[in-house]
């Protein structure tokens, strides 16, 4: 088993006791990330998905393989002892002599559930910079997509490009210093631990 991956999975974020934690995705959660991934109300700002469960589920097996050399992670979203979205860490590189990750492929179904959005975006930051030795995150989002645009925005993110489709951001180690303050309450209420181990 990969070192960086059992690291990985003793990390609060992927904590399976907490309320709210990210787990790691599998061959299996093909038909969810397809269902998820081809809802009308969450794809419109999304790259096509495929076109079957099949194909969602040959990505995953091929996915497994980034995953386990450290170049990929993608990440099945609970809360409340349900599966509830998906986000993905991708393209390690380094910006401005920093190591920097992408995140993306962020889905949360609906109903809303307080905080979880805020709560997934945090996990993330958490994991990059805190447990793989991230010192940066980068990501791109379309420029029709408001509400997340707005959501990076208020998170502290910095837009330092724009694409005719997309804004690309930056955000720093001090965003997400400053967004864990921020979002402190949340942290809390989500990271709750609710199982016995
Ligand atoms: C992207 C996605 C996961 C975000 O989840 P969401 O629940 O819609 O998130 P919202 O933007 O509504 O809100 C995020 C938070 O900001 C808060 N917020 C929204 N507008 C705000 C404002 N003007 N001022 C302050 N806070 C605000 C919300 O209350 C929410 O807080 P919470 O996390 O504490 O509940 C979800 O919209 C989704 O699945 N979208 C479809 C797929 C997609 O486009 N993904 C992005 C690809 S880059």
């Amino acid at each position: 088993m990969n070192s960086s991956i059992d690291h990985m999975r003793e990390t609060r974020p992927l904590d399976s006791r907490r309320r709210s934690y990210l787990r790691l995705a599998e061959p299996t959660d093909g038909a969810l990330i397809y269902r998820l991934r081809s809802d009308p109300r969450l794809s419109r700002f999304l790259n096509a998905p495929p076109t079957t469960i099949a194909e969602q589920v040959a990505w995953l097996t091929q996915y497994k393989s980034q995953e386990a050399a450290g170049k990929q992670y993608y990440f099945i979203i609970v809360s409340d002892d349900q599966d509830r979205g998906t986000v993905r860490m991708y393209d390690f590189r380094i910006i401005d002599g920093q190591r920097s990750f992408c995140w993306g492929s962020w889905i949360i179904a609906p109903p809303p559930v307080v905080g979880l959005a805020s709560y997934s975006a945090m996990a993330i930051y958490e994991l990059g910079f805190e447990h793989l030795g991230f010192e940066h995150a980068h990501f791109d989002v379309r420029r029709e997509n408001e509400s997340v645009v707005n959501f990076h925005l208020r998170s502290g993110a910095k837009i330092v490009d724009t694409g005719e489709q997309d804004y690309f951001f930056h955000f720093s180690r001090d965003a997400y210093d400053a967004f864990r303050m921020a979002q402190k309450q949340t942290i809390e209420r989500h990271s709750a631990v609710r199982h016995a181990a």
